[in-house]
């Protein structure tokens, strides 16, 4: 089976993971500070802290940002479950918005329209690796004076009028779980552009405590028992670090990240050419928007019906080749349904009909030239 997707891993992965065993620092070492040095450059940063997931970048980020009950959250219905965890986990209520259905963005006219007294914050996805209307949706959330987080798990190094997404807004985050475009097996990291929410983010980091600043230097990090200085509970927090293992390997795949990414983009564009040339109108690609550069994460297929869509995913699954669909809306699911009775037409109508096909950047010309024979060979009828 050709899988959705693969990690690009090699020799120096493994070398730099052989550095951290070798030095039996397994946390707060070398690589945590020297990755997010590299991170807050990589995306022009104010502040990069890593973290060891998305979810747990977008849990501080609810923390941060005083997310309490009653307040409301604006963010895509066709999003992923960590961003309505994060405010629910508040108790704050997530307002689903609808999407763009050439993007599959979150739509800028919807959330204006869900704008209200109580609405905290909205929280968009970068979905696929490309720019939802950020610029617009950033100018609005400003005149509001409500925050903006953007989810920019699937876009690492995209960017928007030259600007990285994740440093437009508020906050950013950012994904690097086996599944996305740089690995650190189990990793991510939390931008923050507002300096006004800067001070408590290290506290709520480690645990709630203001260990950071008796641990400034890695080296110095054991802290001795005869040391007058304690550490101690100032703030809510959880574990939100991530391991020195996980950074070694983050660290490692930044080095390599031009690299990953010029193959992804080969590839991206390889498939999109011999889309084009099938000149078919039974299935779109996503649109990325004017002067956005994309991360090419995914690469997605939307149908004109969702009969099409199934059967289509079908028979790329019988060749042996893992087409799949991708998020089931959260105001349809069980826990969804709890907070929301909205109706969303471009999202209920969009979402079955979507189907994603492999996309990794080692992916072999044998097997890039399989995928690109069934889709020419596929009966769109
Ligand atoms: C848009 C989006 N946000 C957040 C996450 C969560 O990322 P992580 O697995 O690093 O917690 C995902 C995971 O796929 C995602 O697609």
């Amino acid at each position: 089976m050709i899988p959705i997707t693969k990690p690009s891993l090699d020799n120096s992965d493994y070398k730099h993971i052989k550095k951290v065993l070798k030095s039996k620092i397994l946390t707060d070492g070398y690589f945590q500070q020297k990755t997010e040095i590299l991170l807050k450059k990589s995306i022009k940063s104010k502040f990069v802290a890593l973290t060891h997931s998305c979810t747990a970048a977008l849990e501080i980020s609810a923390i941060l940002i005083n997310l309490k009950r009653n307040d409301e959250v604006i963010m895509p219905s066709y999003g992923f479950v960590s961003v309505a965890n994060a405010v629910v986990l508040r108790g704050a209520k997530p307002i689903f918005a609808d999407i763009n259905p050439f993007t599959l963005n979150i739509s800028y006219d919807d959330i204006q329209k869900k704008i209200t007294k109580r609405t905290k914050a909205i929280y968009v996805i970068h979905y696929a690796g490309n720019s939802c209307e950020i610029e617009k949706i950033s100018r609005l959330a400003k005149k509001n004076k409500i925050y903006l987080v953007e989810d920019s798990a699937h876009a690492f190094l995209a960017k928007s009028k030259n600007r990285f997404l994740g440093t437009i807004g508020d906050i950013g985050v950012f994904s690097f779980h086996e599944t996305k475009n740089l690995v650190a097996g189990q990793g991510g990291c939390i931008s923050i552009n507002n300096t006004s929410l800067l001070k408590r983010a290290n506290s709520i980091l480690d645990k709630g405590t203001d260990r950071k600043k008796f641990i400034k230097n890695f080296k110095n990090k054991i802290i001795k028992s005869n040391n007058k200085k304690f550490y101690s509970w100032v703030d809510i927090g959880s574990e939100y670090r991530a391991s020195e293992l996980a950074s070694a390997l983050l660290y490692s795949q930044i080095l390599k990240a031009k690299n990953i990414q010029k193959k992804r983009k080969y590839l991206w564009n390889k498939f999109y050419k011999c889309i084009l040339d099938l000149k078919t109108e039974k299935f779109f690609l996503i649109k990325p928007l004017a002067k956005s550069t994309s991360a090419y994460h995914l690469f997605v297929l939307i149908f004109k019906n969702s009969k099409l869509s199934h059967k289509f995913k079908s028979k790329m699954q019988k060749s042996n080749i893992a087409a799949t669909f991708h998020y089931v809306p959260l105001h349809k699911s069980k826990m969804g349904k709890k907070f929301s009775n909205s109706k969303l037409p471009v999202t209920e109508n969009i979402y079955d009909r979507i189907v994603r096909l492999p996309l990794f950047p080692d992916m072999t010309k044998k097997e890039a030239n399989k995928i690109m024979k069934n889709i020419k060979e596929f009966n769109y009828e």
